[in-house]
């Protein structure tokens, strides 16, 4: 296997390699001058199971996903399995008004073209782990909540877990099999892209380690005004974990307003002290 890496996961690729032993392409990847992608492929993929590696956060990393893989595709490749540790426009997976892009449903139908598999981590229209299908394209979700319930077993007096909406209640629940301790969930619901408003709810937090953990953090108004909400209930400390940082207004307000936050590498940030490479290593070597 040969892995692929785009430019938002050399690490994660790097991490990756050391487990699987297996090498990575070299690759040029620069901007034209007017900020279009060049990539060339300077290894030689011919009859290589290719594994490309690469989180879509924004409309450039998708550009340059879609490229590398048709490129993948020209030289020759084998087999190409696209790894997207974070996929992006994953939010919009229903028309929620008349008219609507299905987002989701597109960027992975271009995707399916190009590949014979695709693994993703905790991706946010899919509400299991396995081998689930989306509008007829097969996906492989990988869960990183019990990591997420592994990093804070340990660091708590008397946690427990809260999911900040009723979709991550299932993946919430795994992280406190892992750690063994309770959980409970708010009734969120959303006004703005930035604002969220929780239903009054009597939690038992009194004196506790609140952990809320979410499948991601975008602007962090939904964890922030979560904390809040379990302080005024008397939350002892309140920490955040969550797969994905996306942090698209930057960390800082929501670092300020939690005891801790963590979330895994799918996306590198300053938070990113959980590392997915053992659990992506063990299902491309399987
Ligand atoms: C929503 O269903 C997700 O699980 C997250 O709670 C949400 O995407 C977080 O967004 P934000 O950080 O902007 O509140």
């Amino acid at each position: 296997m040969i892995l692929v890496p785009g430019s938002n996961s050399l690490i994660l690729t790097q991490k990756l390699s050391g487990i699987c032993g297996s090498p990575i392409a070299e690759i040029e990847n620069r901007r034209f001058s007017d900020n279009e992608i060049y990539l060339r492929i300077k290894s030689s993929l011919k009859g290589e199971t290719c594994t490309v590696i690469h989180s879509t956060y924004s409309n450039d990393a998708l550009t340059e996903l879609f490229l590398l893989l048709d490129l993948v595709g020209d030289l020759g490749s084998g087999s190409i399995t696209a790894v997207i540790p974070y996929m992006g426009y994953a939010r919009q997976d229903k028309r929620f008004r008349e008219g609507e892009a299905l987002s989701a449903k597109t960027m992975l139908k271009i995707i399916d073209q190009f590949t014979d598999t695709i693994i993703t981590l905790n991706c946010h229209f899919l509400n299991d782990s396995g081998e689930l299908t989306f509008h007829g394209i097969k996906i492989r979700n990988l869960d990183a909540f019990p990591l997420l319930g592994k990093y804070f077993r340990d660091k708590t007096r008397d946690p427990v877990l809260i999911a900040p909406d009723k979709g991550a209640v299932n993946q919430v629940k795994k992280a406190s099999n892992v750690m063994g301790c309770e959980f409970d969930y708010l009734e969120k619901t959303r006004i703005s892209d930035h604002e969220v408003e929780f239903a009054l709810k009597k939690l038992d937090v009194e004196a506790k380690d609140a952990i809320i953990l979410d499948d991601m953090i975008a602007t962090g108004g939904t964890v922030i005004e979560a904390s809040r909400f379990l302080r005024s209930q008397g939350a002892r400390t309140v920490s955040v974990g969550c797969v994905h940082g996306v942090f698209s207004e930057g960390i800082g307000k929501i670092r300020e307003s939690v005891d801790e936050l963590v979330c895994t590498d799918t996306i590198n940030t300053k938070a990113s002290r959980i590392t997915v490479s053992d659990l992506i290593a063990k299902h491309l070597m399987s």
